[in-house]
């Protein structure tokens, strides 16, 4: 086997090695996987990894988080609503993330949260 060869062979080993991984990633939208860790980060807590309100001290709080799952929480939500509502803390239990986030990493994680929506 010449080098060139191969060196060719091996390529299209690593390119069926990692098309799998190539193929997901085409799948999801660059902005929906960074909402996701934002989401992770600093939302799951309370409103639930899932969405579904999971959260570890969700239950004595007043009004409870919302649940992302639930097709009547979408009823008139708009973008920017939502986006008001994540800038700038909601009622008593939500802070804002006016200082804690940027505007894109709000657009992201908006467009992450609406992967949670059934209907
Ligand atoms: C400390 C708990 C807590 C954290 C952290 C939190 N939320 Fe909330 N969130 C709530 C609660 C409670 C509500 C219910 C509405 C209210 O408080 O009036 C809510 C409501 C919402 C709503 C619905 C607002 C509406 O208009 O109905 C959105 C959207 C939302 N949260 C997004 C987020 C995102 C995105 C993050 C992370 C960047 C986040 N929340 C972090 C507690 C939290």
């Amino acid at each position: 086997m010449t080098a060139k060869e191969w060196i060719c062979g091996s390529l299209s080993a690593m390119t069926l090695a990692l098309s799998p991984q190539l193929a997901l990633a085409q799948q999801i939208p660059a902005e929906i996987q960074k909402g996701k860790t934002v989401f992770e980060q600093n939302c799951a807590v309370c409103h639930g990894v899932a969405g579904d309100v999971g959260g570890v001290n969700t239950k004595e709080m007043s009004p409870v988080p919302s649940n992302f799952t639930d097709p009547a929480f979408w009823k008139g939500k708009t973008d920017a609503l939502l986006y008001r509502t994540i800038l700038n803390g909601s009622s008593r239990e939500m802070p804002g993330y006016r200082d804690l986030l940027t505007p894109q990493e709000i657009r992201d994680v908006l467009e992450y949260i609406k992967t949670f929506r059934k209907s």
